[in-house]
């Protein structure tokens, strides 16, 4: 009979609702939504396939159980209580990697991560019948949130996380991670068929990540994850399954319109390696550009972009200028879509325009906006009027 999990999978506040279309696309039963991450249930298959197809998902987490806890003695019983010897094997090397509190009577981190780890460890003695483990095994990093004082706890089948694809050796200053860029481009309705330019394209992460999906190729397809030595929950096979799957699906072969430019020739170098590392350098033209020389010959194209936001202190003062010259390029694309994320708070100022929609974004610990100006949508093929 098949396990059936509850899986966990944390992303960036704000796009809940990307992740949640993912794991829904990939055929799975989305089992709760909150801040920062979705659930939902999937057998030993789902895990390896959540981990290779998701682009968004920071991590997977294998759900182990969860209660009410207001105090350490209820967090100790509650923890001893779950079936831990089900997912650990006997010499398994265990810890609490990270724990997380919000609006919780228990909050310091580093007693709820001993009191868990002792509380594994007292119920594994009785179910192993031994009094000392070696955990000298495979390794198995648990997670714990505190939400409003109830616990869940959670494996981490990913290791290191999900935004680390392979492929960005190189990075230019403030780069955005991989999965922001992903969860940002599948919120436009930028198609791999459309034309993609990024003005201020850094190390290219996303032309990359547009590439990736264009050629329809998973972004975990080229690197391994953790729980591929917990042989005794998830068998090998599941895994070389789920890459298998990825690259007959993958079509690197596609026509793309992808531009990435940048003002730094190095950064475009840097940019030009990560995309040839990524398998899609040939899927995307870099080249070095200042966005006041930005125009594009055809129409109905998208730009989404991360410009500099005044991460040094030096830039802010040249960010009304550097703005200004935003709104004039995209006046000059006036068919065209166009997607910001910034931090700067005087960007539509200075853009000229306000934007059709934002949302607000947490970067790491930045809060940032995703500006959204909309253009026309390009006339139905065969009318006769498309340029
Ligand atoms: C925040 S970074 C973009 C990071 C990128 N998204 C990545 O993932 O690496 C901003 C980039 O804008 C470039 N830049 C600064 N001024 C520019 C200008 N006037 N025209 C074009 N690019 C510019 C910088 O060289 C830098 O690489």
């Amino acid at each position: 009979m098949k396990n059936i999990y509850e899986l966990i999978a944390p992303c960036h506040f704000g796009l809940e609702a990307v992740l949640k279309r993912e794991i829904q696309d990939l055929g799975y039963e989305i089992s709760s939504v909150e801040d920062g991450r979705v659930a939902f249930w999937g057998d030993e298959e789902a895990v390896a396939i959540a981990n290779v197809f998701l682009r968004s998902a920071e991590r997977i987490l294998l759900k182990v159980g969860a209660f009410r806890a207001e105090t350490f003695d209820e967090l100790f019983e509650g923890v001893k209580a779950l079936e831990w010897e089900k997912f650990l094997p006997a010499d398994a090397r265990f810890w609490v990697t990270k724990a997380t509190t919000v609006k919780s009577r228990l909050f310091s981190p580093s007693d709820i991560q001993s009191i868990v780890k002792k509380a594994i460890v007292e119920r594994l003695k009785t179910v192993y019948r031994v009094s000392w483990f070696a955990e000298d095994g495979a390794d198995y990093p648990i997670r714990i949130f505190l939400m409003k004082d109830e616990a869940v706890l959670g494996l981490d089948t990913t290791g290191e996380s999900l935004h680390k694809r392979g492929y960005r050796r190189l990075t230019a200053k403030a780069p955005i991670s991989e999965t922001l860029a992903a969860a940002l481009i599948l919120l436009t309705p930028w198609k791999g068929d459309r034309i993609l330019v990024d003005p201020f394209c850094g190390s290219g992460t996303f032309p990359i990540e547009a590439a990736l999906m264009a050629a329809n190729a998973a972004p975990g397809m080229n690197r391994s994850f953790l729980a591929q030595t917990w042989t005794n929950l998830i068998p090998e096979k599941k895994w070389s399954d789920a890459v298998e799957e990825a690259r007959d699906l993958a079509d690197f072969s596609v026509e793309t319109d992808i531009q990435g430019y940048d003002i730094d020739g190095d950064v475009i170098r840097s940019a030009r390696e990560n995309a040839r590392l990524a398998g899609v350098d040939h899927l995307i033209h870099f080249q070095r550009r200042p966005v006041s020389e930005l125009s594009h010959a055809k129409k109905y194209g998208f730009v989404i972009t991360n410009p500099p936001y005044g991460e040094r202190i030096e830039e802010r003062e040249h960010l009304p200028e550097l703005y200004r010259e935003i709104g004039q390029a995209f006046a000059r694309l006036d068919s065209w879509s166009e997607y910001v994320i910034t931090a700067y708070d005087q960007a539509e100022y200075y853009i000229g325009r306000k934007a059709d929609k934002n949302r607000k974004i947490y970067n790491g610990m930045i809060r940032t906006y995703f500006y959204q100006f909309q253009g026309p949508r390009p006339p139905k093929r065969g009318t006769g009027s498309e340029h």
